[in-house]
């Protein structure tokens, strides 16, 4: 009986304005319940940043290098990420059930290496990612690209799929050989997606001018590590990219191809979340390489 409750036995704290929490993410506080959440499956709320770990490459490459087997070579690094970016093939086969942080799917392909990339349709049915559990779709977009309508049109058709079951759309900017990489392009490629409605963007960092690319897209941005680097170089790249303004990285082979895979995402962590400097993360990358070396050794 609900009514014999007295006011006098309760505290309704009258006097104590019910706190408006905004989202912390950019451009995301107007989203639902379930998509924030999603987006809070990726992006760490204390720090508003991620390290994605990405090792969807055998979509369009096949077993490239540091990828021939994902269970061994990657299922020890997922501890270490706060999402992992990948194919619905590999999260089937191959990652535990168990794992809990959000899951960014690869929903779009069709060409391979051997073939005009930009030539992509969208690879997963809605129904699929809700079945999969995750928290983000990614698609690739060639702006500039052969293909850039058809890759446009890919990802707004997945931005109203994804919307409508709060998944988020994470929109890839792919650079092909022909194309400039400088901020002008990439503050092109990265408005058009958070314009059409991407939900977060990933794009490559450039060397000039990049704090004009985050500013100027009204939805949070990451980036690619792309080619092998150094482990100092790939650690700056990451450092400079989230001091100008990146929301985190998605990294592949600067991790997996690593001669440390584990050390180099817990460096990469700490510059991303802890704005650690490159040389204090390339000294933790070292003594972290150094202890796994010791600890295989016993
Ligand atoms: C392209 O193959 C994928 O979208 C990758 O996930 C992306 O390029 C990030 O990987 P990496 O750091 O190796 O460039």
């Amino acid at each position: 009986m609900a009514d014999a409750d007295t006011t006098e036995a309760k505290n309704y704290a009258t006097s104590v304005p019910m706190q408006n929490v905004p989202f912390f993410l950019k451009g995301s506080n107007n989203l639902d319940w379930g998509m924030k959440n999603r987006l809070a499956q990726i992006f760490d709320p204390t720090s508003g940043r991620t390290v994605m770990l990405a090792f969807d490459h055998g979509y369009f490459l096949g077993p490239t290098s540091g990828l021939e087997r994902i269970d061994l070579n990657i299922v020890p690094l997922i501890e270490y990420a706060d999402t992992l970016m990948l194919t619905r093939g590999i999260l089937r086969t191959t990652i535990p059930p168990t794992y809990t942080r959000g899951i960014v799917l690869r929903a779009s392909g069709g060409p391979s290496i051997l073939k005009e990339l930009s030539d992509e349709e969208i690879a997963v049915s809605i129904d699929e990612a809700v079945r999969l559990n995750v928290a983000a779709m990614a698609v690739q977009v060639f702006i500039g690209g052969e293909h850039e309508t058809r890759s446009v049109h890919n990802m707004t058709r997945l931005v109203d799929m994804g919307n409508r079951h709060g998944i988020a759309t994470l929109a890839v900017t792919a650079v092909g050989k022909e194309m400039v990489r400088d901020a002008q392009y990439m503050r092109l490629a990265t408005r058009m997606c958070a314009e059409l409605g991407a939900t977060y963007v990933k794009t490559y960092y450039v060397d000039e001018d990049f704090d004009t690319v985050t500013a100027s897209c009204p939805v949070p941005i990451v980036i690619a590590g792309g080619k092998k680097l150094p482990e100092p170089e790939a650690l700056q790249l990451a450092y400079n990219a989230v001091q100008q303004g990146a929301a985190g990285v998605d990294m592949g082979r600067n991790i997996f191809q690593s001669k440390a895979p584990a050390a180099m995402i817990q460096a990469v962590r700490a510059v991303v979340h802890e704005n650690l400097s490159p040389t204090q993360a390339y000294d933790l990358y070292l003594a972290l390489k150094e202890s796994d070396k010791q600890s295989v050794e016993n």
